[in-house]
């Protein structure tokens, strides 16, 4: 059941009359499902509270969770903000457009339901073409979650928006643009830079050492006082239907399960060591191994594995948000 309306548009030099009809959709109250350099983003205009409630509806997220709001420049971030510290100055010169999300104190401009009533707002500007293109054309902030049921597996694809989200928009109001794959593969970095030192909340394709060449240290993992942590920090999220399970003993596991008579899939760096067990191989280069990660679970997913076996990534900083997300998706449910 598909019922959404999909425009196709190209990644790399969008055509303005689509784009016009996009923000058009937007500055109408429609829900849009946006590209971004990490993973497809569901947007609606970040002002309009009606617009971002039917955003919660359609995933099923809890009101608890806040969103971040996606803008076209710095300048833009600064107004929805009440402060901008240096450090969001320094860290937006550096790094946007691109991969990591600013948590700063909020402006009374921005409604409550974006924030969860927070005092805070995420905010970025994506460094894709498309979402861009969009945000310059609307002259508006965009609230976007990633673009999937709550607690699923982002999409990095149309399509895999598509299964998850398409008969939960309207075909009157909403649209889905298809761009092609998310070259980044899965989400932002989010920085708490409310709190001293500044709190890193989500791993993400820019790393702990990057932002601290650029402001100095940086506290990681859930704090002991103070705000409480990221709700998108909640244990199981990201995760597959399959029982994923992340080992340094990858093969055995998997030939065992196998043997057992389980469907097995298999996310590694070698060959798996069965024939019998569905296999993604993926590079031994973080970047490059995160772009094409969520493509595998939602592949192994759709093939209706009852297993997932994921040869354990190594343990150096460059590969922390590839083993935050694959802990999200292996964390027991409930
Ligand atoms: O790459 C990304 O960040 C993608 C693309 C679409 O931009 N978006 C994304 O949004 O991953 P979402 O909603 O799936 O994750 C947003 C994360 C959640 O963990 C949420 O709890 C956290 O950001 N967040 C949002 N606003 C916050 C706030 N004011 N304070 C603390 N955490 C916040
Ligand atoms: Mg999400």
């Amino acid at each position: 059941m598909r019922r959404a309306r999909v425009i196709a548009i190209d990644p790399t030099s969008p055509d303005p009359a689509a784009v016009r009809e996009v923000a058009a959709c937007l500055r109408a109250g429609g829900l849009v499902a946006l590209p971004t350099e990490t993973v497809y983003g569901l947007a609606a205009h970040a002002l309009d509270a009606q617009a971002v409630a039917r955003i919660f509806a359609a995933k099923g997220r809890p009101a608890t969770n806040p969103l971040i709001v996606h803008v076209a420049d710095a300048a833009a971030a600064a107004r929805l903000a009440a402060s901008w510290p240096e450090t969001a100055a320094l860290l937006a010169r550096r790094f946007w457009p691109g991969p990591l999300t600013l948590v700063v104190p909020r402006a009374p401009m921005v409604p409550d339901v974006v924030t969860a009533g927070g005092s805070t707002v995420a905010l970025r500007v994506p460094g894709h073409p498309v979402a861009l293109a969009v945000l310059r054309e609307a002259g508006l902030p965009l609230a976007a979650p990633s673009a999937n049921l709550s607690s699923a597996i982002s999409p990095t694809t149309a399509q895999h928006v598509l299964a998850g989200l398409g008969d939960r928009l309207d075909r009157e109001t909403d649209l889905v643009i298809d761009a092609g794959p998310s070259p980044g593969g899965i989400e932002s970095t989010v920085i708490h830079l409310g709190v001293d030192p500044p709190r890193l909340l989500r791993p993400g394709l820019v790393t702990p050492a990057e932002i601290e060449a650029v402001i100095g240290p940086v506290a990681r993992g859930a704090p002991i006082e103070g705000p409480a942590p990221s709700p998108g920090m909640m244990e199981r999220h990201y995760a597959p239907r399959a029982r994923l399970e992340v080992r340094t003993d990858a093969a055995a596991r998997a030939k065992e399960l196998s043997d057992g008579g389980a469907r097995v899939g298999w996310i590694g760096f070698d060959a798996p060591p069965s024939s019998e067990v569905l296999a993604v191989i993926l590079p031994r280069d973080a970047a490059a191994y995160a772009a094409r990660l969520y493509g595998a679970l939602h592949h192994l997913d759709d093939a209706g594995v009852d297993h997932v076996v994921v040869a354990a990534p190594p343990d150096s900083d460059e590969w922390l948000a590839v083993r935050d997300r694959l802990q999200r998706a292996s964390a027991a449910p409930g």
